[in-house]
């Protein structure tokens, strides 16, 4: 009687066992499934008073996202949530989170209401002309030891600058938007991505043959944006400043939609500073400054840029730094607009084309520049380029502060190598000041700034015969005078 009790006994307890081992398996099942990842904290419209907010999970699950005030209590903002959409594999959640009160720093955290993220933090702007923030461009990683390069670079720049409110990336996340690359973007500056406000531009390699990548990592007001599919163009004011993001995929370069979208946007602000962010660049000696799409982009966006009064441009995509004089009409001029090509935080490099000087880019609007690769040009001395400095071989990144009438930009350069007792090597290369009086500024347009979706697909065609025009009669002659160099660099170098 005794041992048939026992055995029960057993037989309950071992039933317990099991069940609550299975429980704990499915319930950690489950949690790895609703796990978010690749979160990001976009700024989305009103940067005083909303955020746009996206992650991923495994499993088709609930979003919900939490706020929480410097005094740790849930804080009452309205989030608009977005319907959850499956996307290569996964499931890709968006919120806008608004009605924040302006100058706060806020921690957040998202889920499906059980399984949560770990807590992030941003901060609101408070108004004042008075800010700093950080610039990055080109990571552009195939793998996880270069992503972990370039995130590094991003903790250099916030270990030199920490009261940045907010980092711009100034696009080419990676390098084949594959979700093995974003996994590793996120897991690599999943730290940086938790402290702060991203600013994200979408870059040609972000989203290959895959349409509508940019648009899915990141929750952006794409409101006025003149089509969404490898990219967003989107505005904001931030202090003192009005800040455009230009998507240069449309149509290779720029749309005339797009570019109508930016004048218009210029203009319809009396903020002190107007900053511009897009990814390829106009100005340039690298070696994707040789396509018709950079050629295009003095013709057809620095000309747009002069008539609405820019004070400076940063972008990417030709994987070294180079900042020019104020240009104006494509000549040097004190009104004008000063282009930054703001270096790459990542490890691929690019020399310099010297073939490029004079035929795409007059070497007299060069007023700084740092090629961040060993065994070419190192940086400009006004005169030449064929120097050699070992502590420009690194990751670049730009510090950006705005004080009123004072818009100061410095440039960095982590070197890949610590010193010798393991310290980090950060560089100063480029520091430059612009200056301005105050309320001086006039909005000159008002109104609706929305482009159609027949707006848009009428301007194609004249968009595409602009550009082609602009190919063949400018572009392709000087084209042709450089070939015999090209064909050079690709028989000495083995590149193109
Ligand atoms: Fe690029």
């Amino acid at each position: 009687m005794k041992k048939n009790f026992l055995k029960v006994i057993s037989v309950i307890l071992c039933f317990a066992v099991l069940s609550t081992s299975f429980m704990f398996m499915a319930f950690a099942e489950d949690a790895a499934e609703n796990a978010p990842f690749r979160i990001s904290v976009a700024m989305n419209g009103d940067a005083s008073s909303s955020r746009g907010f996206c992650w991923y999970t495994k499993a088709n699950t609930e979003s919900k996202v939490e706020i929480y005030g410097a005094d740790g209590q849930l804080v009452n903002a309205t989030v608009d949530y977005e319907d959850v959409i499956e996307w290569e594999g996964n499931f890709c959640h968006q919120a806008v989170v608004s009605g924040l009160e302006a100058g706060k720093t806020y921690s957040y955290r998202v889920g499906n209401g059980t399984t949560f993220s770990e807590l992030g933090e941003f901060v609101t702007d408070n108004g004042d002309s008075k800010f700093e923030f950080i610039a990055i461009a080109d990571v552009q990683a195939g793998n996880e030891e270069n992503f972990l390069k370039g995130a590094k670079v991003l903790d250099a720049a916030f270990e030199t600058m920490p009261g940045a409110e907010f980092v711009v990336n100034l696009g080419d996340f990676t390098d084949d938007s594959t979700n093995e690359e974003w996994d590793w973007y996120d897991s690599s500056f999943r730290k940086a991505n938790a402290s702060t406000t991203l600013v994200p531009i979408a870059g040609n390699h972000d989203g290959l043959g895959v349409e509508y990548w940019f648009n899915n990592m990141f929750c952006l007001d794409t409101s006025e944006s003149v089509q969404v599919k490898d990219g967003v163009n989107y505005s904001f004011d931030y202090g003192n400043a009005h800040i455009a993001v230009l998507n240069t995929n449309d149509l290779l370069a720029t749309s005339n939609a797009q570019l109508k979208w930016l004048k218009n946007d210029m203009n319809s602000t009396d903020k002190d500073w107007k900053i511009v962010f897009m990814h390829k660049s106009p100005y340039s000696l690298g070696k994707d400054a040789k396509w018709p799409d950079a050629l295009y982009l003095q013709e057809s966006l620095a000309k747009t840029l002069d008539k609405c009064d820019v004070d400076i441009v940063m972008s990417g995509h030709d994987h070294m730094y180079l900042r020019t004089k104020a240009l104006k009409n494509n000549k040097v001029a004190d009104d004008g607009t000063v282009y930054v090509l703001a270096g790459t935080a990542g490890a691929k490099r690019y020399e310099v084309r010297s073939f490029l000087a004079d035929h795409y880019l007059d070497t007299d609007f060069i007023d700084a520049m740092t090629v961040q690769k060993h065994g070419y040009a190192n940086y400009w001395d006004g005169e030449d380029w064929d120097q050699s400095k070992d502590t420009n071989i690194g990751g670049c990144f730009n510090c950006v502060s705005v004080d009123g009438g004072n818009l100061t930009v410095t440039a960095y350069i982590l070197a890949d190598e610590p010193d010798a007792n393991g310290n980090p090597v950060i560089t100063a290369i480029d520091t430059y000041t612009l200056t301005k009086e105050t309320g001086k500024n006039v909005a000159t347009f008002e109104g609706d700034n929305t482009t159609s979706e027949f707006e848009y697909i009428l301007g194609v065609v004249p968009s595409f015969i602009r550009l082609a025009i602009y190919a063949f009669t400018n572009w392709l002659p000087k084209f042709l005078i450089m070939l015999p160099d090209m064909l050079d660099v690709v028989i000495n170098e083995g590149t193109f």
